[in-house]
């Protein structure tokens, strides 16, 4: 059972994260040159298919992650520093994720559909540095998570 969790724990951290690093530092800077009539529809349709993706693994991170609380650790007392922190960041992260599905991408997808590239190009920025945000949290919370056993 804990072995399972975790296996869903580390895939859904991997998804995410990765997913995120893929987004921000090789998408981005390869569809930067595309004209905004095709780029900003081109982002409604990867949005559209990685933040339902993101949403699922929030989901899972959670349930596994604080199965394994329980699992592992017998409960909330006692937890070491670095699943605290994991969870202290992971739950900023998470509310990060959940104002950029329901605010920016919201409009974005709006604005898109409606043809109205000006406020797609601003909702689409302020995605853009939610995700730089997330993507620097998420960078460091596999890095606590995953050596924290050694400090
Ligand atoms: C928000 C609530 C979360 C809780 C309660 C939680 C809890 C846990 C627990 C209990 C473990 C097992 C630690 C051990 O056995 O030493 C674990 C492992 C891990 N977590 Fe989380 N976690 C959360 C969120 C996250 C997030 C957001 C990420 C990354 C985006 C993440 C990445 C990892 C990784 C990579 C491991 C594997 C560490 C290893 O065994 O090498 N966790 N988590």
């Amino acid at each position: 059972m804990t072995i399972l969790a975790l296996a869903l724990h580390i895939l859904s951290a991997v998804l995410w994260v990765g997913g995120m690093l893929f987004a921000h530092q090789v998408l981005r800077p390869s569809a930067s040159p595309l004209e905004a009539a095709v780029r900003l529809p081109l982002w409604a349709r990867v949005f559209a298919r990685f933040l339902p993706m993101v949403m699922l693994a929030v989901v899972l991170l959670l349930v596994t992650g604080y199965a394994m609380v329980f699992l592992v650790f017998g409960g909330f007392g006692g937890l070491p520093l670095y699943v605290d922190l994991m969870q202290a960041i992971g739950i900023i992260m998470m509310m990060i994720f959940l104002h950029l599905f329901f605010a920016p991408w919201k409009r974005f997808r709006r604005a898109v559909a409606a043809g109205d590239l000006a406020a797609a190009g601003r909702d689409i920025e302020q995605i853009r540095m939610l995700v730089g945000v997330n993507l620097v949290l998420g960078l460091a919370v596999v890095v606590i998570a995953a050596t924290g056993r050694y400090w």
